[in-house]
């Protein structure tokens, strides 16, 4: 091999690691840096829920957080999607009983929202769950108008301000009725 030539392979290595650097860099803007949702988002870009997807909108929304034309609902609070939080089951988990998130600095309960358990006032400590988070969280029975206003408002049936890790939710009233009904089948 004449004097001065870099050997292919030692090529290959620099072309992998220059590619590899793009791919991170792709990411970052794919992902945005402020967590906003909007169109051009990452979430969004993965976005292909289809209709006939999910048995019921209800469910759609309880597991994407997406509306029925398959957009993300918009919301404030939370944690502005990071890590792929985008849905109610992110943080009450799959059968909505609530769980423990642990993220960065932040150790929050979500609690058990199965329409059950909202319809029922509950006493602090009552709960069935093995973690804190799956026990009862205190408050004054929900029908379908408070559980409105929790949504888009962050207000209990008591008039207690709801932590703004759960995020205010702009729902429309037919999007409500479906969560209800779906929160409902969790319950059985
Ligand atoms: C980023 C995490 C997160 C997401 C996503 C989230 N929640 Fe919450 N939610 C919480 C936390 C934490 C609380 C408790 C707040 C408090 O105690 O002040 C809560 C409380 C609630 C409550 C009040 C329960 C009670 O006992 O008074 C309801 C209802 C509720 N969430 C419904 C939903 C629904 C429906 C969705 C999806 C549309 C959703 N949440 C998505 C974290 C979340």
């Amino acid at each position: 091999m004449a004097q001065g030539k870099t050997s292919p392979a030692l090529w290959w290595g620099i072309s992998l690691i220059v590619v590899g650097f793009l791919g991170f860099f792709v990411f970052l803007g794919l992902a945005g840096s402020d967590g906003s949702f909007d169109s051009s988002s990452f979430f969004d870009r993965d976005a292909d829920v289809r209709e006939g997807d999910f048995a019921s909108l209800g469910e759609q929304i309880f597991l994407t957080g997406r509306a029925a034309d398959g957009r993300l609902i918009a919301r404030s609070g939370g944690f502005g999607g990071m890590m792929g939080v985008v849905a109610c089951v992110d943080c009450h988990g799959k059968d909505g009983q609530g769980r423990e998130i642990r993220m960065m600095m932040f150790d929050i309960d979500a609690p058990d929202i199965r329409w059950s358990t909202l319809a029922e006032p509950e006493e602090e400590g009552t709960g069935t769950g093995s973690s804190s988070a799956t026990e009862a969280h205190p408050h004054e029975p929900y029908d379908r108008e408070s559980f409105s206003t929790a949504l888009r408002e962050g207000e209990t049936p008591g008039g207690e301000e709801l932590e703004r890790v759960m995020p205010r939710w702009d729902v429309s009233a037919d999007e409500v009725d479906e969560l209800v009904d779906y929160l409902q089948q969790l319950s059985e």
